[in-house]
């Protein structure tokens, strides 16, 4: 497949990315499922007990130069990312569980391997968190900063950020939005500038939710911040301006695991063939804590919003109005609690054919949302980390290449985003090519036949 236009690469960049040096410091806000079954995950790999399946710094390789080249280095060491040996944690959380003891609760992750790492997880205690009920209905607990506002509540999560890198020693941090789902917000008056944003904190404006405080928090302190949550969070023009002011890159948000990910695989290879689709019914079962968040009828909007825009960008109906002019798409997630975190996904999928014939497409996606999430947060973390230490990234806010990760890709405001998971992919790989000054892949392939 052919994606890329035929063109000149541009120039080889003089890489001048600066080495992985030291430790580097992982900070999650929202201790639950997700992020207990990444950092047990990467102690284990550490520790030899298993393989870091699912993760593209860790398993995947980069193809440079020709086919007939034979090169094709692992990602890992084709670029200099942090060692899984030199990551250290801390993370917040509204229960004062320690990660072995949320491992335990999330359930996701067998006992017998949980208590193979148990000393280490022990270590890794929730700071206390900032947290409004609010936003995110269907929780509470105690383990809750006080404040006299917003702003003040910020500057104690930035203390907790000065305070882990003293403690930790780590030479860089990176910060990963794990918390929970809140309620659908939109970006208004209180969040277009620096300025304004910080006066709102100071009058406790209810449009400043507590993932906003967390990434303000991080981008003051220059630490690039990832969202894996749909929560609008650094989706503003606020954050755009402190990431780009304090090299801190951004990248958003909800992280591309189950069913959305089943979704840009198949909705692309129709659209390529221009098979027409008429409806798209995803129906999801989980029965985890997210799921119980997500029974709220304002966090699921925040859900809903992240999931139905996928089959629109990828689709472009305005452009192919016989095949896509009128879909019937609608997304269901139902809270069903023996399924734990092995979440069913189901989709009815009716396309049409030659003549308008239909025909229809029935998935069942049986998947372990957090062994899915899992290795994404590591890569998100590796790669921020890279774009922080890279010169031609640091400085441009939103990391649109870390797109392959995610449901709702961040983008420069106007531009379209790519949801097409080969696509994502394809730039994913061409920008770490681009930043170590080898040629771009085009697959056009036409010197094979010279
Ligand atoms: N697992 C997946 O496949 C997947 C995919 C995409 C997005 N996500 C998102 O990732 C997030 C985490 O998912 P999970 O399954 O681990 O959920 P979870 O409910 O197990 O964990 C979320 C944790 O965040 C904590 N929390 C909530 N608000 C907080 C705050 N303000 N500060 C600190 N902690 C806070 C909760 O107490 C909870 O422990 C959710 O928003 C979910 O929608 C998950």
């Amino acid at each position: 497949m052919a994606f890329f236009r035929k063109e000149k690469n541009p120039p080889a960049s003089s890489s001048g990315i600066a080495p992985a040096k030291g430790k580097l410091g992982v900070m999650i806000p929202g201790m639950g499922a997700v992020a207990t079954t990444f950092v047990a995950g990467v102690e284990a790999v550490r520790k030899g007990y298993a393989k870091p399946i699912g993760s593209l710094t860790q398993m995947g390789t980069i193809r440079l130069g020709k086919r007939t080249d034979g090169n094709s280095p692992l990602i890992n060491k084709f670029v200099p990312l942090a060692q899984l040996d030199d990551l250290v944690f801390t993370g917040w959380d509204i229960f004062t569980d320690d990660m072995y003891t949320a491992g335990r609760k999330a359930g996701v992750l067998e006992n017998e391997l949980l208590d193979k790492v148990k000393p280490f997880l022990k270590t890794v205690k929730p700071r206390k968190a900032v947290f409004d009920r609010h936003y995110v209905k269907k929780l509470d607990g105690t383990n809750v900063k006080k404040g006299k506002n917003k702003r003040d509540l910020a500057e104690q999560l930035r203390a907790d950020i000065r305070d882990f890198r003293r403690k930790s020693g780590a030479d860089r941090l990176v910060m990963i939005w794990c918390g929970s789902t809140e309620i659908f917000l939109r970006p208004g008056e209180a969040h277009s500038s620096l300025a304004k944003f910080e006066k709102a904190m100071e009058k406790n404006d209810v449009a400043i939710a507590p993932s906003m405080l967390y990434a303000y928090a991080a981008l003051m302190e220059g630490v690039p911040f990832a969202n894996g949550a749909p929560n609008l969070t650094v989706d503003l023009p606020v954050m755009h301006e402190l990431s780009r002011k304090n090299n801190a890159p951004i990248c958003g948000k909800d992280f591309k695991t189950g069913q959305t990910m089943m979704k840009t695989v198949l909705a692309p290879a129709f659209k390529a063939r221009m098979l027409g689709l008429s409806g798209w019914y995803s129906t999801n079962i989980l029965g985890n804590r997210d799921g119980e968040v997500l029974d709220d009828p304002e966090s699921f909007k925040t859900k809903e919003e992240s999931k139905l825009g996928v089959l629109e960008h990828i689709l472009q109906p305005e452009m192919y109005p016989d095949l896509y002019g009128n879909i019937f798409h609608k997304v269901r997630i139902n809270y069903y609690p023996p399924r734990g975190d092995n979440k069913e996904g189901w989709d009815n999928i009716d396309i049409f054919g030659w003549l308008g014939y239909p025909m229809q497409v029935k998935l069942d996606f049986l998947c372990r949302d957090s062994i899915l999430a899992a290795p994404i947060v590591l890569d998100l973390i590796l790669f921020l980390d890279l774009a922080q230490r890279s010169p031609e990234l640091s400085g441009i806010g939103i990391q649109e290449w870390l797109s392959f990760y995610f449901k709702s890709p961040m983008t420069a405001p106007g531009l379209y985003p790519e949801h097409d998971l080969f696509i994502q992919s394809m730039k994913l790989k061409n920008t770490l090519r681009h930043l170590k000054g080898e040629q771009l892949i085009t697959h056009l392939g036409l010197e094979y036949y010279d």
